[in-house]
């Protein structure tokens, strides 16, 4: 075979091994394993995992060939000795729930699932240059929030906040101040902080009411009565005088690049801001230019999620379509248009692939 051929058979057999590893995750097969901490036999794993064996025996074959799970012989020196399978714990540990902000299984799922939700949409659109509306995608807030989980429990209130003006601005969030979550989402972000620091008063805002139901739901649950969500399209937040001037502190975390009209979201959030207020935007850490983009870690990954999902979405409503790789020249050119009077491209502690875009809208001079 030569190279190329070669790398199409690698490119089937990783395709392949993506969609078993997105079973195992979501039936949480890696997190029964890593329980069992040792060598088990097949009845035991489908007896510890309540799944069905002849389902479990097919699924091992691939996480054995694909070298994901290790076969082993029990005791190996009898005559027919038992098969049984083991999770190491070097995978266990960016496979399982307990990985947190290291877990890569739950990143398994997405393209599995956007394929589910809207491969032959996006066909299409390859035919009309339509976007793909969000009902395509019945799962995704709820996917979104896994997403979420994993990185804000561990990464947003122990590292993130604290980076932000050398811990500035966690003194004056622990004092009380305003803060909004553009795209907030099922509020898993925004309920974390309003926990965190009782003494401000949090608003979450998205378009998609099922999300905003989820996180009022979590933030009564949690007990948050700083926590405040509504339903509302970002894009209308600059025409709204109720928003103009009230927030100290605005957060937009992987928000922006799906939104139609980005540039009137972004004025609107300048708008709301008090003057001196801030404005963290997290998104994608990539290039605007693709031959920038060429070593980038993730790069076919993350071009099909916005593919398949981001693109398609900010299509909708003869909107822009930035897609997740927008890119960081692209979004600082946006933040200036927007009005933005000083902003910083920021490095993420423990987060290798975002960037954050710290904006500042400076007071009024004399
Ligand atoms: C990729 S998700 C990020 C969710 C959340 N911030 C997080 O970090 O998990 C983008 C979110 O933006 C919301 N969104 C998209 N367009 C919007 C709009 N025009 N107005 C308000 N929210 C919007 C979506 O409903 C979705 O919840």
């Amino acid at each position: 075979m030569n190279d190329f051929s070669d790398k199409i058979v690698q490119i089937l057999n990783q395709g392949a091994l993506n969609l078993a590893l997105s079973l195992g995750y979501s039936l949480k097969i890696f997190d029964v394993m890593d329980e069992i901490k040792k060598p088990a036999t097949l009845d035991t794993l489908a007896a510890a995992t309540a799944l069905d064996r002849r389902y479990l025996k097919e699924w091992l074959g691939i996480m054995v060939t694909g070298e994901i799970i290790v076969l082993s012989a029990d005791p190996p020196e009898k005559k027919n000795p038992e098969e049984t399978y083991y999770l190491p714990p070097a995978h266990a540990d960016v496979l399982t729930r307990r990985a947190g902000n290291n877990n890569l299984g739950v990143y398994t799922q997405e393209t599995p699932l956007l394929t589910t939700c809207a491969m032959e949409a996006v066909q299409k659109g390859f035919l009309t240059g339509q976007g793909v509306s969000f009902d395509h995608y019945p799962r995704f807030q709820q996917f979104m929030s896994q997403l979420s989980n994993a990185k804000h429990e561990q990464v947003l209130i122990r590292i993130f906040l604290p980076s932000v003006d050398n811990g500035a601005l966690v003194d004056r969030l622990k004092e009380g101040l305003t803060v909004c979550d553009i795209g907030c989402g099922e509020g898993v972000a925004l309920n974390l902080m309003a926990k965190a620091f009782p003494n401000s008063q949090f608003l979450g805002v998205d378009n998609h009411g099922g999300a905003i139901a989820s996180a009022t739901e979590s933030a009564q649950k949690m007990n948050l009565p700083n926590a405040r969500f509504s339903v509302l399209d970002a894009a209308q937040i600059k025409g709204d005088k109720t928003f103009f001037q009230k927030f100290d502190y605005v957060t937009a975390f992987d928000a922006i690049h799906d939104q139609s009209h980005p540039l009137t979201v972004l004025e609107g959030i300048r708008a709301m801001l008090k003057p001196g207020g801030q404005f963290s935007m997290v998104d994608i850490k990539a290039a605007t230019r693709l031959g920038d983009n060429l070593d980038h870690p993730m790069g076919p990954f993350l071009y099909t999620v916005s593919l398949m999902h981001c693109m398609p979405i900010g299509l909708n409503d003869k909107g822009r379509g930035l897609g997740m790789m927008w890119g960081k020249e692209q979004a600082l050119a946006l933040l200036a248009q927007a009005g933005f009077d000083r902003v910083e491209a920021l490095e993420i502690p423990d987060d290798p692939f975002n960037l954050h875009f710290l904006c500042k809208n400076l007071p009024p001079k004399g």
